[in-house]
């Protein structure tokens, strides 16, 4: 496992040292240290209550380590003041968990709302991102719509066209396919691979699914729950073949499906 160092190589768009992730006194997590590098598929996986979504809160500037940072470049996003905080928040895309649009916006305007608050574009140009960014999660004709008419995968794909809406260098996603059937959830699988090599993006991916993570990752990164740190990080199929026990069994599990 890599060790902690002053210095971000230059494929690495993030880099996290030491971390310690708590609720209130509540160890979560603890000695997280890896890179997430340009251009990969890195999928964050353990199972429930290990702290993925936590994990994820920390990367985004959501939530303050116990200890340790988060690098973006060489800067530490925790250790930098609100405003700078927040330009380097703007460079990722993120979906939650819940993933929900809001009800009472178009999907458009759904899209068009993170381009309002943070940029200067015009009315025109805020419409036409939207409908490009929903042309590449394949909803061409959802600009109008109401989110309450759309399935489940398609709510999916907003949320993940809204994460993209300011053309984030890093996507960070929570569990985009919980919830969907499997062939919806394949196709989600597929769009991720589309969106990395479309627009060259680098895709953080929360997940359990382990048909997903053979699916889409470059890497996988593992929480243990008993352990509370992280006990493999590398190419799933490598894992699969030598890691450690826990990781073998969590990925041999789902295995079946995904060959
Ligand atoms: N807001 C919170 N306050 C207190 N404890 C929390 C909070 N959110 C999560 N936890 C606790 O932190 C631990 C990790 O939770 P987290 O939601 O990060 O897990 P997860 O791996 O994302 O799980 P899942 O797969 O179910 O989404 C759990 O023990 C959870 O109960
Ligand atoms: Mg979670």
């Amino acid at each position: 496992m890599q060790q902690p160092s002053d210095r971000t190589p230059a494929d690495a768009v993030v880099r996290v040292e030491g971390l310690e992730l708590r609720h209130g006194g509540q160890l979560v997590q603890r000695g997280l240290t890896f890179d997430i590098r340009r251009g990969e598929v890195l999928t964050i996986v353990g199972v429930s209550g290990s702290g993925k979504s936590t994990l994820l809160r920390h990367l985004i500037g959501l939530q303050v380590p116990a200890a340790g940072r988060v690098l973006y470049g060489d800067e530490s996003l925790y250790d930098a003041d609100d405003e700078r905080q927040a330009q380097l928040r703007r460079r990722h895309g993120v979906m939650f968990q819940a993933g929900a649009l809001w009800s009472a916006m178009t999907v458009g305007e759904n899209l068009m709302l993170p381009m309002r608050l943070y940029t200067s574009m015009t009315r025109e140009e805020r419409e036409r991102q939207a409908r490009f960014k929903l042309a590449l999660v394949g909803l061409d004709g959802a600009f109008d719509l109401e989110p309450a008419r759309l399935s489940g995968g398609m709510r999916k794909r907003a949320a993940i066209a809204r994460a993209l809406a300011l053309d984030p260098e890093l996507l960070y996603l929570d569990e985009p396919g919980s919830g969907l059937d499997p062939v919806n959830a394949a196709r989600l699988d597929e769009l991720v691979l589309n969106l990395r090599h479309d627009l060259g993006t680098t895709v953080v991916m929360v997940t359990h699914e382990v048909a997903s993570v053979f699916a889409v990752a470059d890497r996988m990164l593992y929480l243990d729950d008993r352990q509370r740190t992280m006990t493999a990080l590398d190419a799933p199929r490598t894992l699969l073949a030598s890691g450690p026990p826990e990781v073998r069994e969590f990925l041999t599990r789902g295995h079946a499906v995904a060959a």
